[in-house]
């Protein structure tokens, strides 16, 4: 009864904290009132920067979007031919007299790349690795009660990256105030080395620092709370600390009947520590959890909390399609929402370290992350990328990333490497066996969920899969040998890295649907590409490294020891748009189009991994008369589906053995109706219709949310539709659409999915319909308004669409 008491008024004391605090408490965003100068000609020389007018921006920041494409672009259509280059940011801002005694902090989530920060012109450090965290004490350089400046110079070198990286303060800034004794950047770290249903055993490390010059009597309390923020448990520890000393403390505590985090219901816990001084509260320190367990089995893959899951997951850069790679939290969070609805269960960061506040989406929502660290090693990829800066930095960055990230439930797999060069050369190079071992050795000095390596040559000579060292042995494509990758790798434990880069267009369709096209880099015409740059979206075209979905779906589901895969991609990115050239300038590989239109492979995984009832026929059923046309269907829930055209039976087809479709073939083309009707046991189960489209007739607008937040952050995403007169889509539709805007908000973005659209991303007022769609996306300013959007194009009749922003 008085435990329950204490408890509970630890809990008032601290709830207030708990409402404020996304992170730290003692932590405010400081992204407002930057400035920029910005030469997007030159690349490395920061002495043309004082000639450019001061701008206003706001963060987080990303220039590059901003640019037009452009075919001479240092970065090549790779990096999605838009320009990097150089920039100053300067912020001017003032410290209250009252924080003198304070300790300050200024946290950078992520500058791309090669940024030099200063205050008051002191210079704090240089950090060159565009996706990692870092933080400078500001303190000594401060003027309390005054004026103070930080400046931040940004140089993006191209080629570095090998896709589109964005450039600049693309990630959240954030100021950190902490008294005279607190908890480390990075400093707890909690694990629950026993996980049951009914009881998880907690340590809890804390690293806590004393900035004072004499010994300081130091007690420190933590208090759990459940995802109700209800306190499960209050640990507190007293010890002294040195003058300057830093101290990993650790203390332990069960929690009885922990509610698990899964993938369906992932619950998270919440650690609030306190630092006291003679009674005083110098710090406050947040650490979201989740209790869970996990293993990777030798012969029947992975289990989750004991119950075997497959990892279906999927690789994701970081861009966010038009907004480029500026971190907005709803447009992530909506690319994760796209992704669980199509049955995705897993995301590889590929090929680096996430913006912070992703890990924390897929905290919430449930999905098993590999966590990856580099592209290449001392060996390049690119004449500027972080091969430069490898000796010096990746033991700092390597320990920044693991310590950022080791709290977080979702992450499972730490990766070392993406397609490291240093991998080959059997007995002859030995380089990349003295550095898989010293990067291993880091995480595990660090943590202990499994490392892994993405390995494109999955043999046994591999020179950082025969070091042993490796948790998981990580395969990059060659599913023809997956079966066999037991023998390869006696004893090991596998995943699947990266696979398929299937090559699709939304929309566009190739016949005959079954021949395959194994298309790499710079396929014109003449290789057998089409004059204007689509690819199949039959899941009919495919890099020749890389397989179908289908091919490598089969084999996944067939061998219990694969625990899983990450498909090559979840979403088109910008950059990379194998297997075409300039203008070609987003990737074709996505399951997702760069607007985040699903292609029809999206229903493929939705059959197998959702409860949802699917059956989706494709392609469209506008054609020439007589054309041959191939019609597909993915189902689930159902023996068998029966196609119709105009009332006609086509006749009955059903998955056999470990088909993935079913098909009808060269269908002569008559306008009209195609029905699919899918039945169990003789019971329909469900019905799909597709008409044949007339001529475009008008607009229709839909938000994904009719209500949005007025913090200048939050977004709404317009679908533009083209429809007939009878509510049809018109399969073919590139209407030019022209937005605007009444009511106190922007648009932040316009796009289509076209990976061939050379339209600037800076234009906000108009762009063509790809294939009957289009996409604005709206963005909240910090007053309460009713905004609405007017679409128009010449000759449809126009569409608007309603958004509250409160
Ligand atoms: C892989 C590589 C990815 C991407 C992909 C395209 O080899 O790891 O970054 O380039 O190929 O198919």
């Amino acid at each position: 009864m008085k435990k329950s008491l204490q408890l509970l008024s630890a809990a008032g004391l601290l709830l207030g904290s708990l409402m404020t605090a996304r992170a730290q408490s003692t932590r405010v965003l400081f992204d407002n009132d930057w400035q920029i100068q910005l030469d997007t000609a030159n690349q490395y020389e920061a002495s043309r920067l004082a000639s450019k007018p001061w701008q206003k921006v706001q963060l987080p920041h990303d220039w590059s979007i901003e640019q037009p494409f452009d075919e001479y672009s240092p970065s090549t259509n790779g990096g999605a031919s838009l320009r990097g280059g150089t920039a100053m940011y300067k912020k001017e801002f003032t410290v209250p007299a009252a924080d003198k005694g304070k300790h300050l902090f200024i946290d950078f989530d992520g500058v791309y790349m090669n940024s030099t920060v200063w205050v008051n012109g002191h210079e704090l450090g240089t950090r060159p690795n565009g996706y990692i965290s870092f933080q400078y004490e500001l303190t000594p350089y401060l003027n309390f009660g005054g004026k103070n400046e930080i400046k931040v110079l940004v140089h993006n070198h191209q080629p570095n990256s090998r896709w589109y990286s964005g450039s600049g303060i693309y990630r959240n800034v954030w100021l950190e105030k902490k008294g005279d004794i607190y908890v480390d950047n990075y400093g707890t770290y909690i694990t629950t080395p026993k996980v049951s249903t009914q009881q998880a055993s907690l340590q809890l490390q804390t690293k806590v620092k004393n900035a004072l010059n004499k010994t300081a009597a130091v007690e420190v309390k933590t208090v759990i709370f459940d995802d109700d923020k209800r306190v499960v448990k209050i640990l507190t520890d007293k010890f002294s600390l040195q003058p300057g000393e830093l101290l990993e403390r650790t203390t332990k505590a069960d929690i009885p009947a922990p509610k698990l985090w899964s993938l369906e219901t992932p619950h998270l816990y919440k650690a609030v520590t306190e630092v006291y001084q003679g009674g005083k509260k110098e710090d406050t320190y947040t650490t979201n959890f989740g209790i869970r367990s996990f293993h990777f089995d030798r012969e029947k893959g992975f289990f989750l909390n004991g119950q075997s899951v497959k990892i279906v997951g999927v690789c994701m850069h970081h861009d966010l399609g038009a907004l480029g790679s500026a971190i907005n939290y709803r447009a992530m969070e909506r690319q994760l929402e796209i992704l669980k609805e199509m049955g995705i269960n897993g995301i590889r960061t590929s090929h680096n370290p996430p913006a912070p506040e992703w890990l924390e989406l897929c905290d919430k929502m449930g999905f098993i992350v590999m966590d990856e660290a580099f592209d290449m090693w001392k060996e390049k990829k690119n004449d500027f990328d972080y091969h430069l800066y490898w000796d010096q930095w990746h033991y700092k960055d390597l320990v920044d990333q693991v310590l950022r990230d080791r709290n977080h439930p979702s992450v499972f797999v730490w990766s070392i490497g993406n397609e490291i060069p240093e991998q080959w050369g059997g007995q002859k190079d030995t380089s990349g066996r003295s550095i898989a071992r010293e990067l291993n050795r880091i995480v595990d000095s660090l943590d202990n969920r499994p490392t892994t390596a993405a390995l494109n040559h999955p043999q046994k000579d591999n020179n950082i899969a025969i070091t042993g060292t490796l948790g998981l042995i990580g395969v990059n494509y060659h599913h023809q040998g997956w079966a066999k990758l037991p023998e390869e790798f006696p004893g090991q434990t596998f995943i699947l890295t990266e696979t398929v880069s299937s090559l699709q267009s939304r929309g566009e369709y190739l016949m005959p649907s079954d021949s395959i096209r194994r298309w790499a880099g710079f396929t014109k015409e003449k290789n057998g590409g089409t004059p204007d740059y689509i690819c199949s979206a039959y899941e009919n075209s495919s890099a020749p490294w890389g397989s179908t979905h289908e091919e490598s779906l089969k084999l996944l589901l067939k061998y219990p020891f694969l625990s899983g895969m990450y498909i090559w991609t979840g979403f088109d990115y910008l950059g990379e748009p194998t297997p075409y050239p300039f203008p070609a300038r987003s990737s074709y590989f996505g399951i997702v189009d760069l607007a985040g239109f699903p292609k029809d492979a999206f229903y493929l995984y939705q059959s197998l991994f959702t409860d949802k009832d699917v059956l989706h026929i494709f392609p469209h059923w506008n054609w020439k008369p007589d054309q041959k046309i191939d019609i597909w269907a993915y189902y689930n829930h159902a023996d068998e589906v029966e196609l119709q055209l105009n009332g006609k039976s086509l006749g009955i087809r059903k998955k056999t053995g470990d088909q993935l479709h079913v098909q009808w073939d060269s269908i002569a083309f008559t306008p009209g109706t195609l029905k699919a009707i899918s039945r169990k046991n003789g019971k329909i189960v469900k019905v799909t219709e597709i008409h044949t489209a007339g001529k475009a007739y008008k607009l229709v607008a839909t938000a994904d949310r009719s209500t949005i937040k007025n913090d200048g952050q939050d977004l709404a995403f317009v679908k533009i539709q083209v429809e007939d007169q009878n509510g049809n889509l018109v399969p073919d539709a590139d209407n030019e659409l022209h937005f605007s805007l009444s009511g106190d908000a922007q648009i932040a973005a316009l796009d289509n999915g076209n990976e061939t659209d050379l339209t600037p991303y800076s234009n906000k007022e108009s762009r063509k319909a790809y294939n009957g769609l289009g996409l604005a996306i709206i963005k909240a300013h910090e007053q309460k308004s009713t905004v609405t959007l007017t679409v128009t194009s010449p000759g449809l009749t126009p569409a608007t669409v309603q958004i509250e922003i409160k």
